[in-house]
């Protein structure tokens, strides 16, 4: 009894430091939820196309996969730091297979596209609670999913563009490589106009 009373004073402290809402902790929690999700599921694609000998598109995969981890990390620090609890959620299993390698970049731009509309929908929810830090700590993310969504956009643009048959799949996985540090260099180019 004695121990539980403790725990309920030592909770109310850790609330009583926290220098964000409860709820925007909630919702910074269910943002690490996706990221987690999405990296697991970008492992989860990875290893398919390493499987079925797509060398290029599973290397980008997984690095995609490291980025997300890298987003996670990035949330967990956050509410840390400001004096919330981080939780590290339980993953649901990812689908093992796919279509085609054009299938998998559709998966990876819908996934970005929910995150990216979670991202809009947090700071929202800073505009409301005139909660500047949270605010000023999104647009790194806000950022980041324009980075990537155009990123699997390029990538979908290359089989509209050369086509579906078994080489022009073959051209893409190897362009692959390269596509990342093209776009990036291309939107660091237009934030800096
Ligand atoms: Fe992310």
């Amino acid at each position: 009894m004695l121990c539980e009373a403790k725990y309920i004073d030592n909770q109310k402290t850790l609330i009583s430091r926290m220098r964000i809402s409860t709820e925007m902790a909630k919702a910074i929690n269910d943002q690490i939820s996706y990221e987690a999700s999405s990296a697991t599921t970008y492992i989860a694609i990875g290893s398919w196309c390493e499987r079925i000998g797509y060398d290029g598109s599973a290397a980008f995969f997984f690095e995609q996969a490291a980025e997300e981890n890298g987003h996670m990390l990035k949330l967990i620090h956050y509410l840390n730091g400001v004096g919330a609890e981080a939780i590290i959620p339980a993953i649901e299993k990812p689908p093992s297979s796919f279509e085609s390698l054009e299938s998998t970049f559709q998966f990876g731009l819908k996934s970005e596209q929910t995150v990216t509309k979670a991202i809009y929908d947090l700071v929202d929810m800073t505009e409301k609670e005139k909660d500047r830090s949270t605010y000023s700590f999104l647009q790194w993310f806000v950022n980041e999913q324009i980075e990537e969504e155009t990123l699997f956009h390029t990538i979908l643009q290359k089989f509209d563009l050369l086509g579906k048959d078994k080489l022009a799949v073959y051209q893409i996985d190897q362009s692959l490589t390269s596509v990342r540090s093209q776009v990036m260099s291309k939107q660091g180019a237009s934030r800096q106009v």
